[in-house]
């Protein structure tokens, strides 16, 4: 582990968009395009293990995403195994955990034995986190969380009044894990795309017109460089 940032970055998030984009422009058909995508995560969780940044989390598929033409969910789902064996090797060298935020039951069953094996193996490793969001939209977290405390309530182990905003984080996908202090988006779209909603509130946003397969080690530098420099308030007086 590197020395720490002046600014505390723990988590960085981020949001994996353009690959379709970078295909079309080198006149590839879109699939090529996540492929390259899967390049640029390499390269970024060695920026992470780098620059001591502890959690990464990547926007991998979204729930909206299941819209997509079934050839290229299914290409992406086959993209996803071969990402997982074939960086196995790395996340057990550097001793990064795995983890999975989203509805994995909508993943083919290969998928999510592969996703739950490479979870296991890695469960007792404290280098880093990657947590990869999979079928993952924020507001079905955010009512699959409201529901678990509704179960609650309703078998009489809680009372409406004690939900609070901390304990009801602790019914999200994301338990255990810190807020995002940093969520890069690609591909100059400037929007959320229902990713991490409830855990956004106070990040700090960085948006580049670069294209996910591009992404590399020095634009990842720039924008932590760039967080360096901001003034997290919290509501707060400067
Ligand atoms: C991001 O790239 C990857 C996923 C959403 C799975 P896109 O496939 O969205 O690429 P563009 O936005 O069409 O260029
Ligand atoms: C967001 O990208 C989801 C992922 C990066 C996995 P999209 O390409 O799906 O988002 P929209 O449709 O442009 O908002
Ligand atoms: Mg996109």
């Amino acid at each position: 582990m590197k020395k720490p940032l002046p600014k505390p970055l723990r988590h960085l998030a981020v949001i994996m968009d353009g690959n379709g984009r970078w295909a079309e422009r080198r006149g590839l058909s879109r699939i090529e395009g996540h492929r390259a995508g899967a390049e640029a995560v390499r390269r970024t969780v060695e920026g992470c293990r780098e620059l001591g940044i502890t959690y990464l989390t990547l926007y991998a598929f979204s729930d909206e995403n299941w819209q997509r033409p079934a050839e290229e969910v299914k290409q992406l789902m086959h993209l996803l195994r071969q990402f997982l064996r074939r960086r196995r090797q790395d996340l057990h060298k550097h001793r990064i955990r795995l983890l999975t935020i989203g509805d994995l039951s909508r993943l083919p069953k290969a998928t999510r034995d592969d996703l739950s094996a490479a979870v296991e193996e890695s469960r007792e490793y404290e280098n880093g986190v990657l947590v990869l969001a999979l079928s993952y939209g924020s507001r079905q977290e955010i009512v699959r969380a409201a529901r678990r405390f509704a179960h609650e309530v309703a078998e009489g182990r809680a009372a409406p009044e004690d939900l609070t905003t901390e304990n009801f984080a602790h019914h999200l996908d994301t338990v255990g894990i810190p807020d995002p202090d940093l969520i890069i988006r690609t591909s100059g779209e400037m929007r959320l795309s229902n990713f991490l909603l409830w855990q956004a509130s106070y990040a700090e946003l960085w948006f580049t017109e670069t294209l996910w397969p591009d992404f590399g080690q020095e634009e990842l530098r720039k924008a932590v460089a760039d967080f360096q420099g901001r003034e997290r308030r919290y509501g707060r007086r400067g």
